[in-house]
């Protein structure tokens, strides 16, 4: 079942006219939330994001954070499988072909749940290959919109030749990857581009900063240059469906020893036991 417009209905059955704005413009915001055992991961932060990403494209928000809150309980719930990756976005409606905004289309607000398919096991012991590319992006890249052919055309690349990532420099600088964001580690110490408008602030980001604060693992938040990632000791990327992922070689280059890093097995067992520990809250309040 997906929702589409306030009803739940069969995906075949879910029909939005020519005419909408996401479809001809791609003026749209959009979110990804992951669910464990149908509790949803961060769903929180990803309602906040989604709501900043709306202000910042002047759409106004249909749904009430509780509201969000319950079409996606209701989603995951209709579905048969337990680990979930709930899709939804929002466009700014139907209206006739003019770039201007309509005055009076409501938006469109589609949800869809997918099973949540996380690397397998043996990438993550193994490690993934990368790419680099030219971060041609627009100046945006803060918003969560659905206008992802800039990112596509760079995840192409890497899917060409059987990777995983494309990494991305502007102006020399890292910036993130086509759908996750990145952190390196050289000496020890781990570090990641700063917020900005160039890339999108990542919940899973977010997460592996909080743990590693947590765990006292030393952290830097600065500019990062191409021949520092190129020569890191560890580099991974992040996101609610890779989670955190090492990439082992880039541009076909070995990076590190060529194998996941030390400090990349002690964020990702972090990372795995924070989860476990959100799952059992999530079952337990939803028991109560
Ligand atoms: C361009 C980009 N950067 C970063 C991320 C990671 O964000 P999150 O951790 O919230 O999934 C994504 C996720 O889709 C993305 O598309």
């Amino acid at each position: 079942m997906v929702f589409l417009n306030g009803k739940f209905m069969p995906i075949e059955e879910a029909r939005i006219p020519v005419l909408d704005r996401g479809f001809i413009f791609g003026d749209g915001v959009y979110e990804l939330v992951p669910v464990y055992s149908r509790v949803p991961f961060r769903m929180d932060e990803h309602l906040a994001r989604l709501e900043r990403s709306l202000a910042a494209v002047r759409m106004r928000n249909p749904y009430s954070r509780a509201e969000w809150r319950d079409i996606i309980l209701q989603l995951v719930d209709k579905q048969s499988f337990e680990d979930q990756g709930v899709y939804f976005q929002v466009t700014r409606g139907v209206a006739k072909r003019d770039h201007s905004f309509p005055k009076d289309a409501a938006p469109t607000v589609f949800l869809m749940s997918n099973p949540l398919v996380n690397p397998p096991k043996e990438l993550v012991e193994r490690g993934a290959a990368a790419v680099t590319a030219a971060d041609e992006r627009w100046l945006h890249c803060d918003i969560k919109s659905i206008s992802l052919v800039g990112n596509c055309l760079l995840r192409q690349l890497s899917a060409e030749v059987g990777a995983a990532e494309t990494i991305l420099f502007r102006d020399g600088k890292l910036t993130e990857a086509s759908a996750s964001n990145v952190f390196v580690v050289r000496r020890g110490v781990i570090l990641s581009p700063p917020k900005s408008k160039l890339i999108l602030p990542g919940i899973t980001y977010d997460v592996v900063v909080e743990l590693a604060q947590g765990a006292g693992l030393p952290l830097e938040f600065r500019d990062i240059a191409r021949d520092e990632v190129v020569s890191a000791d560890e580099i991974w990327v992040t996101s609610s469906s890779k989670e955190v992922l090492a990439i082992t070689t880039l541009d076909g280059k070995t990076v590190g020893n060529g194998k996941p890093g030390p400090v990349f097995h002690a964020m990702y067992r972090l990372y795995q036991e924070f989860k476990q520990k959100v799952m059992r809250a999530g079952k337990e309040r939803q028991a109560a």
